[in-house]
């Protein structure tokens, strides 16, 4: 779908049509061994969109993103920063299911990768949560998640992406827990902030004026990335 028709849909229809088309996908080996493409699940309308990596056998047996033990630990988190899952938009940097759970190829990635650019262009969410490092490396491509975990990053359209770690790395390792709960808190706080930008740029242009961001900051540990 061109962006012109993407921009004049109604959310609802053209994520309806992208699930059509990812459905039918055939782009890379991972569509012969699916039961199901796993497109994405929430609110047309989402502020919020979460990135997981790709669907588990759980996700794949059901048609929906985080579904499993880490979709009930994601759960948990969401409500953690005030929110439902019905509320959000979930989806994954894969939409199908990698055998064995193993990593997905960045073949895999590249091939889906127009089905997230449609997604974000779709839903324009204010905040972007990436959910470990394959999400994460869009934007983050060579730090760690360690060092940069909860710090935002604005970008020049105004949206925030906040590195998280993926909730199943809470599964495996407890210390983690209190870690992720943390990160979670502040979203709410990291949303209001987006919307406040958002609308300053609004008034800005409606005025003919430009908005001074001031140079970009770099977070600690990504000094080289701006
Ligand atoms: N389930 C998903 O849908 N994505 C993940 O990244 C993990 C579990």
């Amino acid at each position: 779908m061109s962006e012109l028709a993407t921009a004049t849909r109604s959310p609802e229809l053209a994520l309806a049509n992208l699930y059509e088309r990812i459905a039918d996908c055939p782009n890379c080996p991972l569509a012969r061994t699916r039961t199901q493409t796993v497109p994405g699940a929430g609110s047309p309308t989402a502020e919020v969109m979460f990135i997981g990596e790709a669907p588990g056998q759980r996700e794949d047996e059901q048609g929906r993103p985080f579904v499993g033990p880490a979709g009930r630990f994601l759960d948990e988190l969401i409500g953690v920063a005030g929110w439902t899952r019905d509320e959000v938009y979930i989806a994954n940097v894969v939409k199908c299911r990698p055998p064995g759970n193993r990593d997905p190829e960045p073949e895999e990635i590249a091939a889906c990768r127009p089905y997230l650019d449609e997604q974000f262009a779709i839903l324009r969410p204010k905040v972007i949560v990436t959910l470990g490092r394959f999400s994460m490396q869009r934007w983050f491509p060579d730090a760690a998640i360690s060092r940069i975990h909860g710090a935002p990053r604005h970008l020049e359209d105004g949206r925030v992406v906040v590195p998280m770690y993926h909730p199943a790395a809470a599964l495996h390792n407890g210390s983690l827990r209190d870690v992720i709960i943390e990160d979670f808190r502040a979203l709410p706080g990291l949303l209001a902030e987006a919307r406040a930008a958002e609308a300053a740029r609004r008034d800005a242009q409606a005025s003919g004026a430009t908005i001074d961001d001031g140079p970009a900051r770099p977070l600690p540990g990504q000094e080289r990335l701006i």
